[in-house]
């Protein structure tokens, strides 16, 4: 039988980072975390000041990023850029490239290398809808825009980085305005997909559900 697959798919801020990596944990399965490569792919056009509406030379930086993700680090060209490709400018930045159909496309095979024995979670946008779509288990997380605000809030004020919940809740409209509009691979539930409303859940409590589902196909 094929290698199973895991897709976790939802907005910014949704828990989906930390359900997936907890859920690769508990399998024991390697874990694909693709907005990770549209961070990197901004982070080293910001870096390189690219134009960011050339879609031929971000798709160009995408194709031959040299990256590599070790243990909870990722490298990129030798630095360590685990917190940097976190920054709000390049999360920004990242969705913007996203919309770049050439940019997408050269990222395909790099994600799709992942799928290695025994078995991954992906945790992206179109995990379950493009990249793996006969994915084992799909699921979507979800939660109010005021319930991931809130989370991001704590998240920056425990790294001691000051943040301003108007600001927070105008950022995650917008970037979940262009992540839902956008003609490419837009943020939608996959079809199939087990839809999974975290608002009031812990992410303990997420990570339970989704390994039921799994339990439950077998
Ligand atoms: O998940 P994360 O916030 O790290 O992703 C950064 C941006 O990369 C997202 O806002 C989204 O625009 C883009 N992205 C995407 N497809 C994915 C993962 C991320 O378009 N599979």
């Amino acid at each position: 039988s094929p290698i199973p697959v895991i897709t976790i798919d939802g907005p910014t801020a949704s828990g989906k980072g930390t359900v997936a990596h907890r859920v690769a944990d508990k399998l024991g399965f390697h874990y694909l975390d693709s907005g990770a490569l549209y961070r990197l792919t901004a982070l080293s056009a910001l870096r390189r000041g690219t134009d960011l509406n050339d879609e031929h030379a971000l798709a160009k930086l995408a194709e031959h990023l040299q990256c590599s993700f070790q243990g909870g680090d990722i490298i990129l060209s030798h630095e360590n850029v685990t917190e940097a490709i976190r920054a709000e400018e390049v999360g920004n930045t990242a969705s913007k490239i996203a919309t770049f159909h050439a940019v997408r496309h050269a990222l395909l095979g790099l994600q799709l290398g992942f799928r290695k024995a025994p078995g991954v979670v992906a945790d992206g946008r179109d995990m379950g809808s493009v990249i793996f779509p006969n994915a084992a288990l799909k699921v979507f997380l979800t939660a109010s825009v005021a319930a991931r605000a809130e989370r991001r809030y704590k998240q920056l004020i425990g790294k001691g980085i000051s943040a301003n919940m108007e600001d927070l809740l105008m950022d995650l409209q917008a970037r979940d305005d262009r992540d839902t509009n956008r003609t490419i691979a837009p943020l939608v539930p996959a079809e199939g997909a087990h839809v999974l409303d975290t608002s009031n859940l812990t992410a303990d409590e997420a990570v339970a559900q989704v390994l039921q589902w799994y339990a439950a196909i077998g």
